[in-house]
């Protein structure tokens, strides 16, 4: 691949080009206060290609970027490659990414059972330290042999780790549980209809929700010199309601309009209704699509009582990296935060909070010249309400050439930050992150 600098994708070009300094900086700048209630590892995941050079914003080494706050002083920034065999190559070939320990590590990073993972969703998950070093590989001691997505879910009622890995080639899709103290207690494969790209998925308080929707796999089409990923007009659309313990022949399946779904904001049981809440587009990935379409938020109640379902927008504003409190991942909750993307590229413009009972947004746009990134919410001690705390995000000034981290008043989200961490380096956008309290 020759990169020209007319025609430069947008994933190498401006703040979404990589860095290739790995840092380690204990003397950080503060603007403003930062709570001293704040302890903890925010810490966010993106793809940063070491040659420079990338087919696709998805397909560079992962990098993470991480802050350390102790009482409310920032005690280090620290960027590291999550350290694998593809880091060797200049742009990883399809083969090198199919080698299960060999992930390109750079979408999302959980916390779970005192470990720290950096995720792909083709590989198994690869252990990093709270500094942020390589441990390598992690199979949940041998259990795990087959992929994870980057998008598992930590229950916050019962510490269990719920997740699912797909494929292209049957079983297509495998359903894992991981008891609180980080054992792999079941795992299950569970039908679909095809090779469905299933990015994401959603537990309940008693449930798991997967989402087997139109955008497939075609390894002919790749065959062919194709994407190998499309639109699939006659597949169908829906979501499949499990008991969180059960196995494929317990899974009742919902129809739904054709759409797909990247990313889900929540999920959670009222009563005989299972309520889902999802970034929806419409088209994605259909013969002929120009660029993606913009999600916006839905919501969908599917009654398992009566097997009715319905579909209702909340919001008709552009959005992704949809957030709540990790205490409610699962449980019915009032807000949701999520992140603007401009049109030209998924560069992000700003932050809104949905209430979801009233159907107020408030909002925070960034500065002409800033872009930011995916936004943590970290509760505050003792919290008065679903809202008390903060949102955390990288944020990029184009005039300084320099990133800082934003700390914004979740309550009052269209307030300025209640402080900045000024960083060292640039922070280039990425995709998920995580935070982990000490
Ligand atoms: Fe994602």
């Amino acid at each position: 691949m020759v990169i020209d600098e007319h025609t430069t994708p947008f994933w190498l070009a401006g703040n979404f080009a990589p860095v290739h300094a790995e840092r380690s900086d204990a003397t950080l700048r503060v603007t403003g206060e930062i709570p001293k209630e704040l302890s903890g590892l925010y810490v966010r995941n993106g793809a940063n290609p070491p040659s420079g050079k990338s087919m696709d914003w998805f397909l560079g080494c992962g990098m993470l970027h991480g802050v350390d706050i102790s009482d409310g002083e920032p005690r280090w920034y620290r960027n590291r490659y999550v350290r694998t065999a593809l880091l060797d190559e200049e742009m990883p070939s399809a083969e090198s990414r199919r080698v299960l320990q060999n992930s390109l590590a750079n979408t999302h990073v959980i916390g779970h059972a005192g470990k720290i993972l950096a995720l792909a969703e083709m590989n198994l998950p690869i252990e990093v330290t709270r500094e942020l070093e390589t441990v390598g590989p992690y199979d949940f001691g041998g259990a795990l042999n087959g992929n994870m997505t980057a998008h598992p879910k930590v229950c916050p009622m019962t510490g269990e780790l719920l997740f699912f890995g797909y494929s292209v080639q049957p079983p297509f899709l495998k359903y894992y549980r991981v008891s609180a103290d980080g054992q792999l207690i079941q795992q299950e494969e569970i039908a679909v209809k095809g090779p469905t790209m299933m990015h994401d998925f959603c537990i309940t308080g008693s449930k798991v929700v997967f989402m087997d929707l139109p955008v497939v796999f075609d390894m002919a089409e790749r065959a062919r010199g194709g994407l190998g990923i499309r639109h699939d007009d006659v597949y169908g659309a829906r979501f499949g309601v499990m008991p969180r313990d059960g196995v494929s022949d317990d899974v009742t399946w919902f129809e739904i309009e054709p759409c797909y779904v990247y990313h889900t904001l929540n999920a959670y049981d009222d009563g005989d209704e299972v309520v889902i809440e999802g970034c929806r587009m419409v088209g994605y990935m259909a013969k002929g699509m120009v660029k993606p379409p913009i999600p916006q938020l839905y919501q969908w109640r599917l009654n398992l009582k009566t097997g009715a379902v319905t579909q209702t927008q909340i919001d008709d504003i552009g959005i992704d990296f949809p957030k709540v409190p990790d205490a409610l991942v699962g449980q019915q909750h009032r807000f949701g935060y999520f992140a603007q993307f401009g049109q030209a590229a998924p560069t992000v413009e700003g932050y809104h909070k949905f209430d979801l009972q009233t159907g107020a947004r408030q909002s925070h746009m960034l500065a002409k010249g800033c872009t930011g990134s995916e936004a943590s919410f970290v509760p505050a001690h003792n919290a008065a309400g679903e809202d008390d705390g903060y949102l955390l995000s990288y944020i990029y000034d184009a005039q300084e050439d320099a990133s800082h981290l934003a700390i914004l008043d979740a309550a009052n989200l269209s307030d300025d930050p209640i402080a900045k961490i000024h960083l060292p380096a640039r922070v280039p956008a990425g995709f998920h992150g995580s935070w982990i309290a000490h």
